[in-house]
């Protein structure tokens, strides 16, 4: 049912191109509602139950093409609080800086390793594809090997090679093709095609031509690709990214893997070792990629700023020259001035 009704918000979003914050702004609600809803889960400890019927009720009117007043709860699920206890100020759900923290799509992605499907996570730079396919790799209990792709990798770094004695030298890509295991390429969608013709013929047959013998595929071998763009070519953010040919996309599990924002919170905490530090901080991160999202569309504001700045909260660099190490890059100073006159924060009490 929840899948259904995240589907269809999906289609009839991506259709009119509203990120999900726009469209939280239409219904009145925060954009980890709509992620939430989008993979099939809106109850739960995180969201209030009527807090769920309601945005519901409002998405079924959205869906429907009907008109109705948005909702006044744009708040995080994460600091939904008991109904009991009157909230003044909503106090943030409690992190567990200990735990071990997955992704809001982690789900889906076991779901088609176990079924044996080799997959394509793709999405912004940062979101976490390439933990979650050795994270994943990792709960099912196989083998895990990786490697990243540019445009000047040759095959030779997947297939190995004989050296000079003519001994074959192996690769983890060879040990997970040939005994099975998750084997995680990186920016798929910036391979050089020949690698990726290469590619695809060892996944279309059961049988992989290496430098020494030919080798049959393991039923476990599952291959996780992860790229920035959805294989349909460069966008304005990724101009040099490749398309996929339809070959090599037909053999792939396509799965959106969009900025999880809790995830990046609990993240941010851990490499902070505070709560307060690390919510703060990430809170005025996402709140500086909305913004860019409309003024700075290069500026890329990924969950590693966050994560970043914790992690360099003792630096000896100013509050500017911290946030133009670690987020702004060297961009024109005026879109960083417009930026921080929008989003006042002073890292500098967190400094030493
Ligand atoms: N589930 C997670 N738990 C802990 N850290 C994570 C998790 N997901 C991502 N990260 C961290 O976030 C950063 C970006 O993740 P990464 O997987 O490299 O993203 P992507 O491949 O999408 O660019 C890394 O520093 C990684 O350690
Ligand atoms: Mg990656």
């Amino acid at each position: 049912m929840d899948i259904e009704i995240g589907d269809r918000i999906r289609y009839k979003r991506k259709d009119l191109e509203l990120t999900q914050k726009q469209l939280g702004r239409v219904i009145g609600c925060h954009s980890s509602y709509i992620s939430y809803l989008e993979v099939g889960h809106l109850e739960g400890t995180l969201v209030r139950p009527e807090v769920s019927d309601k945005l519901r009720r409002l998405f079924e009117l959205w869906l429907a093409g009907e008109t109705f007043e948005p909702a006044d709860i744009i708040e995080r699920p994460r600091k939904a609080a008991p109904e009991s206890i009157p909230e003044p100020a909503p106090a943030p759900a409690p992190i567990d800086l200990n735990a071990k923290h997955k992704h809001h799509t982690f789900g889906t992605l076991r779901y088609y390793v176990e079924q044996r499907q080799h997959v394509y996570l793709w999405g912004l730079p940062g979101s976490g594809k390439s933990t979650a396919a050795e994270q994943v790799a990792e709960e099912l209990g196989l083998p895990y090997g990786y490697v990243s792709l540019n445009p000047q990798t040759s095959e030779f770094r997947l297939l190995g090679y004989k050296d000079a004695m003519g001994v074959y030298q192996e690769t983890v890509f060879r040990h997970c093709y040939e005994h099975g295991g998750v084997f995680c390429v990186d920016e798929l969608d910036n391979a050089n095609p020949a690698l990726l013709t290469t590619l695809n013929g060892m996944l279309e047959s059961n049988l992989g031509a290496f430098p020494d013998c030919i080798v049959h595929r393991h039923h476990d071998f599952v291959f996780v690709a992860t790229g920035n763009t959805n294989g349909r070519g460069a966008t304005k953010s990724f101009p040099d990214r490749r398309k996929m040919d339809c070959a090599m996309m037909d053999r792939l599990a396509f799965i959106e893997w969009s900025y999880d924002e809790i995830l990046e919170t609990a993240i941010a905490c851990k490499i902070a070792g505070s709560v307060k530090v690390g919510t703060e901080v990430t809170e005025w991160v996402q709140a500086v990629r909305e913004w860019a999202a409309e003024h700075a569309p290069l500026l890329a504001v990924t969950p590693r700023a966050s994560f970043r700045l914790c992690a360099a909260l003792h630096s000896p660099q100013t509050n500017d020259e911290l946030l133009d190490t670690v987020l702004f890059h060297g961009i024109d100073k005026d879109i960083v001035r417009a930026c921080l006159s929008h989003n006042r924060f002073n890292l500098r009490k967190y400094m030493r």
